[in-house]
């Protein structure tokens, strides 16, 4: 991946106020707006997903920011039917209630019920990005490869993340690595839109408090919803989620290692997300035994398996109970809808007198 300018970016951002974008005068002080979205491509998200994007929006939520949280509907599209994206998309929704998302303090909302204004800004900042740099972007450089999978929609991906991000006015991206080229684009096309018409948006920093790449358990790049027997998703079966962790690719251990592997490592953050007390400690003290090339890698397993396993489990209690109240998620997501979208069309309002191209009344 090509090292851009947000590399500088990726350290904890602390204290709420600060300048995030500033008009040519330099006085816009931009309020700190969050905002991330996942896609509904299959019926569950993955431990990869929820260490990258879930667990900062839980803590970004306490510090009273407004975030805004959406499944990322249309995105789905590029790859899913959308039968599939349309049944899975509630399943996200009741993931994000699991997770701990408080809806009071969150605004949770479907990309599609802004469809209009999202994709109204997407043409707009489309002008600024050529067919030559979408197929630069590492993520899709990949895929044009694969001419089946190669949509003239999927061009478009990055494009309509940045129309999703802009059209909030969103200032903070909290993402996994792996989007990382995908925010570079929304930085550039926001840059450009502003150059063009007038300062309007801040520039959108990813929000990493840890920069996370979880790998596949079978050692074959990240985590990916795609990959389900490398993946431990949020609805695997606890004993289930065990097993993968105890089929896991680890390493031949050179003694003493000099570098942990990415695997291995990843086991680690696996189990000290989850760990109780007592497990961190056992974790720190495989740490070191890791590092005097004595570990045992089934003694780490056990105890990664079990910190997951109880995550699970708790999980999926709540899970449950929030599908047994479909008239209260019902009333969530279209408060969430109702608010996000009309944020979204202050945005358009904005966004219509800053180009003077205004919509004609129906
Ligand atoms: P998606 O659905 O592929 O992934 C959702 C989130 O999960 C993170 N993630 C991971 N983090 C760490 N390790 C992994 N193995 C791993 N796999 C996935 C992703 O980084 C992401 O944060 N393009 C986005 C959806 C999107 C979006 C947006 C995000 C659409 N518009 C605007 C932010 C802002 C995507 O495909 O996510």
């Amino acid at each position: 991946m090509p090292k851009g300018p947000w590399l500088s970016w990726l350290e904890r951002l602390d204290g709420i106020e600060e300048v995030v974008g500033s008009s040519p005068t330099g006085s816009t002080m931009a309020k700190r707006i969050f905002l991330t979205g996942l896609r509904p491509t299959a019926t569950a998200l993955h431990l990869g997903n929820y260490l990258g994007a879930i667990r900062d929006v839980l803590a970004i939520q306490e510090k009273g920011a407004p975030f805004f949280l959406f499944v990322a509907d249309l995105h789905g599209l590029t790859t899913e039917d959308p039968q599939k994206v349309a049944a899975n998309r509630e399943k996200i929704l009741l993931t994000y209630l699991a997770a701990g998302v408080d809806p009071q303090k969150t605004i949770i909302y479907y990309q599609s019920a802004l469809a209009e204004e999202t994709l109204l800004l997407e043409i707009f900042l489309s002008r600024f990005f050529s067919v030559a740099q979408a197929l630069r972007v590492p993520t899709l450089k990949e895929k044009v490869r694969q001419p089946r999978q190669a949509s003239l929609f999927l061009l478009r991906y990055p494009a309509l993340m940045a129309a999703d991000i802009l059209i909030q006015r969103a200032t903070h991206i909290p993402v996994g690595k792996d989007q990382e080229a995908h925010l570079e684009v929304s930085q550039l096309l926001a840059r450009q839109f502003n150059r063009h018409f007038g300062y309007l948006f801040p520039i959108p920093r990813p929000y990493q408090t840890q920069g996370v790449k979880i790998i596949a358990l079978d050692g074959q790049g990240k985590m990916s919803k795609s990959r389900p027997q490398g993946a431990i998703f949020l609805n695997d079966h606890p004993e289930e989620a065990k097993q993968k962790i105890r089929r896991a690719v680890t390493e031949t251990l050179a003694k003493p290692p000099k570098e942990m592997s990415p695997a291995v490592a990843s086991l680690f953050l696996l189990g000290e997300s989850f760990a109780n007390r007592q497990e961190k400690e056992q974790l720190a003290n495989m740490r070191q035994e890791y590092f005097r090339g004595t570990l045992k890698f089934v003694h780490l397993k056990e105890v990664v398996g079990q910190a997951v396993g109880r995550f699970l489990v708790d999980f999926q209690r709540r899970y449950q109970s929030w599908q047994q109240k479909p008239k209260l998620l019902a009333t969530i997501l279209e408060e969430g809808n109702r608010r996000a979208k009309r944020h979204a069309q202050e945005t358009w309002q904005l966004v219509a007198a800053k180009t003077g191209f205004t919509l004609p009344r129906s």
